[in-house]
């Protein structure tokens, strides 16, 4: 047992199976490129076998990486770990995670395997994984509901195998704290080989116990690897919060007594590019990362703040990376200043002609908005017209009139496959007059679940509006993001950026399905 704490990052992969969560291979390599900044210790880059896509996105991950080690997902079958391995080929370092469920329920409803099934499966594709790959890690999915004596049989089985790591999920979030940490003791003691193996928690947050069943994994289990994601992103009610593990095993190193090698500073820059990329907004009195978890309003507290700090502060603000949010170029700034910063923010774009693209967008913005932040580059060329990603819908012009008392009316044209269209509609306000007249061209038949307006950046109204469509058709959910100093504008975006995503051909497997 060591005291260092491995930080395993699976925002790109349980993360980005949050429905409305896929992301494209750019905005997977763009937040891996920053996970790697944040100097997480394993990135899980996705489930390669799941798509032509995830491959793609693994394998980009796989040969941009040198820092971090890269994982991908494999069920425990001898094509998906051979997926997982080809795309790994250009890691620095690679691990394949594979896995079988054990929990009765699973087994006999899921997998419809036996016991002895399951039990052989899971040998078998640990033994083949590690033929192909040093670093396996094996996570009996459903774990905690698992029966702990077959469980004993399996992971003694698969370190005898050459597991590296083992992960037991808490896959439905199911588990109390004491219990869950008292369960992975229990598996510690009893599995001859155990020390063998890294042993790993996985927590889902269903009871909005994720961060604390993880820390009761780690300090009564003897856990030394956590799974978590960026701003807690996850399918249902999320996984484990990285910046909330990372920040309690920071602030509270008295107890816990643990070494986490993140660069803290990282923390809110990830939060953002997480946030603005999959359009989930991140709450604002979310731990560490939401808008007003440093801030202090009222008086007795400013008042304690303004004298000494630590009266009302544990952490403090630009420590997680607050301060990074500053204002980094203007008008006057020319083409290199800007491919620069795009450099700094780990932003790759692809051509020349796309940063060319970018820059005139930038300066398109900048002649409309004084002050750029990072926020504002990031969700600039996060946009569809820069990256030209899955595009195939594209905003050219929109013009709306609204008075009070008047029914708004909007005209829009965009591009349908190279195609001009033009489209109007009235509607009960601009931003629906708008997508409804882009509805009345396109006819997606999409059912829209949500639609939300942030301030990109906080404190003014010059801000840009960013927005976040969800749509829905035939069982698919996807996100589409738009932002624009004019909130019709950004509305329009983030419609056309999800019908972008409904229109590209992304058939995945579940992972837990
Ligand atoms: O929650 C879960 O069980 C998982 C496994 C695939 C590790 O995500
Ligand atoms: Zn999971």
């Amino acid at each position: 047992m060591t005291d260092k704490l491995i930080i395993f990052d699976t925002t790109l992969r349980d993360g980005e199976q949050s429905p409305g969560a896929s992301m494209t291979r750019d905005e997977k390599l763009r937040i891996a490129r920053q996970l790697e900044r944040l100097r997480v210790d394993v990135i899980e880059a996705g489930f390669a076998a799941s798509s032509n896509g995830d491959f793609e996105a693994v394998r980009a991950i796989a040969d941009a990486i040198r820092e971090s080690t890269v994982c991908s997902l494999a069920r425990a079958n001898d094509r998906d770990i051979g997926r997982a391995a080809e795309a790994l080929k250009g890691a620095a370092r690679a691990r394949i995670h594979t896995f079988i469920a054990t929990s009765e329920l699973h087994m006999e409803k899921k997998l419809r395997m036996t016991r002895d099934q399951v039990f052989e499966q899971a040998r078998l594709a640990v033994r083949f994984a590690r033929n192909l790959c040093g670093d396996i890690e094996f996570s009996p999915e459903d774990g905690y509901r698992s029966d702990p004596d077959f469980l004993c049989r399996v992971i003694e089985a698969v370190i005898a195998e050459g597991a590296t790591t083992i992960n037991i999920p808490d896959t439905v979030g199911y588990a109390i704290p004491e219990l869950y940490g008292q369960f992975i003791l229990d598996l510690r003691r009893r599995i001859p080989n155990a020390d063998k193996a890294v042993w790993s928690v996985h927590c889902h947050n269903d009871l909005g116990m994720a961060v604390a069943n993880s820390l009761a994994g780690v300090m009564i289990g003897g856990a030394r690897q956590v799974e978590c994601t960026i701003n807690g992103l996850g399918e249902r009610a999320g996984n484990c919060s990285l910046e909330e593990v990372v920040m309690a095993v920071r602030t509270r190193r008295d107890y816990f007594g643990l070494e986490v090698g993140v660069d803290a500073s990282q923390i809110v820059p990830a939060s953002r590019m997480v946030s603005q990329t999959t359009g989930f907004v991140v709450q604002p009195n979310k731990a560490v990362v939401g808008a007003n978890a440093f801030a202090h309003a009222s008086g007795i507290h400013q008042d304690g703040v303004l004298k000494a700090r630590d009266t009302y502060e544990i952490m403090r603000a630009e420590d997680v990376g607050w301060s990074a949010n500053k204002i980094v170029l203007g008008k006057l700034s020319g083409r290199n200043a800007f491919k620069q910063r795009l450099q700094d923010l780990g932003v790759a774009l692809e051509s020349e002609s796309d940063i060319n693209a970018a820059f005139a967008r930038f300066k398109d913005l900048a002649d409309r908005k004084s002050e750029i932040f990072d926020e504002d580059i990031i969700a600039l060329v996060g946009d569809d017209s820069v990256t030209h990603d899955q595009e195939h819908y594209r905003l050219l012009a929109l013009s709306q009139h609204s008075a009070m008392g008047e029914r708004p009316h909007a005209r829009v044209a965009f591009a349908a496959g190279g195609v001009e269209q033009h489209a109007d509609s009235d509607g009960n306000g601009p931003v629906d007059a708008s997508l409804k007249a882009i509805e009345s061209r396109v006819k997606s038949g999409a059912e829209m679940m949500l639609y939300s307006v942030n301030a990109i950046t906080s404190g003014s109204t010059e801000s840009q509006g960013e927005v976040t469509v969800r749509l829905q058709l035939g069982g698919r959910v996807v996100n589409g993001v738009g932002a624009d100093p004019d909130i019709v504008v950004a509305s329009a975006k983030a419609y056309l950026s999800a019908l972008n995503k409904l229109h590209s051909n992304a058939d995945r497997v579940a992972a837990q399905g």
